[in-house]
């Protein structure tokens, strides 16, 4: 590249007004870049606050179509929902995870009989919300997380959520195989339109743990998600990660958690091509209230900021808790 010199350059020139930095702009956010993940709660008229989450709230079924409304309305495309299971249902084999009648099925016929095909509906394929040990899948008598075992039940928990009206199922659970398994039943049980969006380079991390708290699978954890997340320190692991996944029928994939990640985002668009999000997590969330609330910085322009870097690393779209916040900001 042959470029000018300083006097000649000046990189500040385009800086010096708002319409040239609008101009010369060459990441822009909207609210269609946000999916919006959302905790469902038994019972009705039910809000209750995330303690470790503030400003995020578990809702009851009529509450998620309120909020679906919401997301419509303020442009946001997407939502992803995930259950607080009531702790009487939560089983060793997370067989909840199967039934029709489930608090997650629920939701989502109550969206779609809401907004009707107005937002798209993400579903969580993995055990955690419904097992009594919090673990992904199901534990062998040495504790081990089984893998060909639990991809068998993934595949009627995603088939489960198909058919109570998911436009996209997420396997969240970092089995081997999963991806090709839910792909061939959802073609075979005609779903052939339910996408996948697999959780395909999800790091075993430290900012899961408000999550746990909303989903409830917290306090019943023991031990750690290292057999089957991945280790944070690895980059080439996930690219294989991504491979598998996308030659297994993902429709799209996802880096997780976000901000610590965004160059694994940035590799994998490089590599593959393919639509890529990431999912700012409840640690990431929790992060940015508590620095806000503690005078680090503005939390609008927190929000704003973070939000958009990830669309510059390379995202499709982010799955966010600020979704909302954000959205209107954009004046959505
Ligand atoms: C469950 C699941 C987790 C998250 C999304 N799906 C937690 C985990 O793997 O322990 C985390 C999301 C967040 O922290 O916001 N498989």
């Amino acid at each position: 590249m042959n470029l000018a010199q300083y006097p000649h350059l000046r990189l500040r020139r385009t800086r010096s007004a708002a319409w040239s930095r609008a101009l010369h702009r060459e990441t822009v956010l909207t609210p269609a870049d946000l999916i919006w993940p959302l905790f469902a709660a038994e019972g009705r008229g039910v809000e209750e606050p995330v303690a470790s989450l503030p400003g995020v709230s578990r809702w009851s079924v009529d509450g998620i179509a309120a909020r679906a409304k919401e997301a419509v309305a303020l442009g946001i495309p997407c939502i992803a929902l995930f259950p607080n299971t009531p702790a009487g249902r939560r089983s060793d084999d997370g067989a909840e995870a199967l039934n029709p009648d489930n608090l997650i099925c629920r939701a989502v016929r109550a969206v779609r009989d809401a907004c009707g095909s107005d937002v798209g509906i993400l579903t969580d394929v993995a055990l955690d919300p419904y097992t009594s040990h919090g673990q992904d899948g199901l534990v062998d008598d040495a504790g081990y997380v089984t893998n060909d075992d639990t991809v068998a039940v993934l595949v009627d928990q995603a088939l489960n959520q198909a058919a109570a009206g998911a436009d996209i199922v997420a396997p969240s659970d970092m089995m081997d195989g999963r991806v090709r398994a839910i792909r061939m039943a959802l073609e075979m049980n005609g779903h052939p339109n339910v996408q996948i969006m697999a959780y395909a380079a999800k790091y075993a991390s430290a900012f899961y743990g408000p999550f746990r708290d909303a989903v409830g699978s917290g306090g019943l954890l023991k031990g750690d998600k290292k057999s089957y997340q991945m280790d944070p320190a690895n980059g080439e692991e996930a690219l294989r990660e991504v491979a598998l996944d996308i030659a297994e029928g993902a429709d799209s994939v996802m880096v997780k958690p976000g901000l610590p990640y965004l160059d694994i985002v940035r590799r994998v668009k490089e590599r593959f091509e393919v639509p890529v999000f990431a999912y700012q997590v409840s640690g990431e969330y929790a992060l940015i209230e508590a620095g806000a609330a503690a005078g680090v910085g503005d939390r609008e322009a927190l929000v704003l900021e973070t939000l958009t870097a990830f669309k510059r690393a390379g995202c499709t779209g982010v799955l966010s808790y600020h979704a909302p916040l954000a959205a209107r900001l954009l004046g959505g």
